[in-house]
C-alpha cells in the first residue's frame, strides 16, 4: 500500500515572526527547484503566535503543498481554561494537524496518555488530523520495555476511535533519547518500533487501516539520515526539531528523502 510521505518540520519554542517569515519565504524557492509530482506532504509547526503570519503566507501563494500544523492543543471546545488554545481556533487560522503528545509536552507539562487520547478526539471531531507521538526513554531502553511502553501510549491514545480516524491520523515515534542529541536511532531499529506499531494499530483496527496510517520517525535527523531512513518499509517520513529551523538543511531533507523511490 502506498502512503505519502510527510516531511514535517517541528519549530518547537523557537522563531519571531520576522523569522518565521524568513524561514517559509527560504522553504518555499526550495521547493520551486523540486519536481511537485514527488513532492511529499511537507508540513511546518510554527508557535502558537507565528501560525496567523505563516498560514497567510501559506494562502497567498496558493502554496498547497505546505501544510500548517499547531504543537499542541486544549481537547475542551471553549470555556475558562486561561492560556489554552481550541481545535476550531487553530482549524479557523488555517491548521491542518496538530501535534500531540510530544515527549517535551508529557515531560515538563505532565500530559498524560488520558489527555492525549481526549485531544486526539478532540482533534479529529474538529476535522482536522493529529500528529500523536510516542517513544521512550533512554533508561526504558536499556531495561528492554520499549515496545511495551510504546504499545501501550499508543492504545492508550486510540482509544475509542473509528478505524476510519485512525487511518487519517499520523503517529510519529520519537525516541526520546534521540531529540536533539544529534545521536538519531539507527534506522533499521527505527524500522522496527515503527513495524511494531503498525501491528498494534492492526490489532485496534484492521489490515487496512494499518496499512493506511502514516508513521514517522523523529530524533536528529538531519540531511546526512533521511535517506536511509525513508529507504525503510515502514517508515513514512520524519518530525524534524532543529534541522527544520533553517530553511537550508530542512529543503535538503525534503530533498534527499525524494531520491527514494516510494
Ligand atoms: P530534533 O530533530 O531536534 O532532535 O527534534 C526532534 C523532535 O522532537 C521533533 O518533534
Amino acid at each position: 500500500m502506498s502512503r505519502r510521505p510527510i516531511m514535517a518540520g517541528n519549530w518547537k519554542m523557537n522563531l519571531l515572526q520576522n523569522d518565521a517569515k524568513s524561514l517559509i519565504e527560504g522553504i518555499k524557492s526550495g521547493l520551486k527547484e523540486l519536481n511537485k509530482e514527488q513532492l511529499p506532504e511537507i508540513i511546518v509547526a510554527p508557535t502558537y503566535t507565528s501560525l496567523s503570519v505563516v498560514s497567510n503566507m501559506l494562502s497567498e501563494c496558493s502554496c498547497g503543498k505546505i501544510a500548517l500544523a499547531a504543537q499542541n492543543c486544549h481537547y475542551e471546545t471553549s470555556g475558562a481554561y486561561t492560556g489554552e488554545v481550541s481545535v476550531e481556533m487553530l482549524k479557523d487560522i488555517g491548521c491542518k494537524y496538530i501535534i500531540i503528545g510530544h515527549s517535551e509536552r508529557r515531560q515538563y507539562f505532565s500530559e498524560t496518555d488520558e489527555m492525549i487520547n481526549k485531544k486526539a478526539k478532540a482533534i479529529l471531531n474538529g476535522g482536522l488530523l493529529p500528529i500523536i507521538c510516542c517513544g521512550e526513554t533512554l533508561e526504558q531502553r536499556e531495561s528492554g520495555v520499549t515496545d511495551e511502553h510504546i504499545a501501550s501510549q499508543i492504545r492508550a491514545a486510540l482509544s475509542g476511535i473509528s478505524n476510519e480516524d485512525i487511518a487519517k491520523s499520523v503517529i510519529a515515534y520519537e525516541p526520546i533519547w534521540a531529540i536533539g542529541t544529534g545521536k538519531s536511532c539507527d534506522a533499521v531499529e527505527a524500522n522496527r518500533v515503527i513495524a511494531m506499531i503498525r501491528n498494534v494499530v492492526e490489532e485496534l483496527t484492521n489490515s487496512q487501516t494499518a496499512g493506511s496510517i502514516r508513521i514517522l520517525y523523529g530524533g536528529s535527523v538531519k540531511p546526512a539520515t533521511i535517506e536511509e531512513q525513508m529507504s525503510m518499509s515502514d517508515i513514512d517520513g520524519a518530525l524534524i526539531g532543529g534541522a527544520s529551523l533553517k530553511s537550508d538543511s530542512f529543503n535538503e531533507i525534503i530533498t534527499n528523502s525524494m531520491k527514494v523511490a516510494v
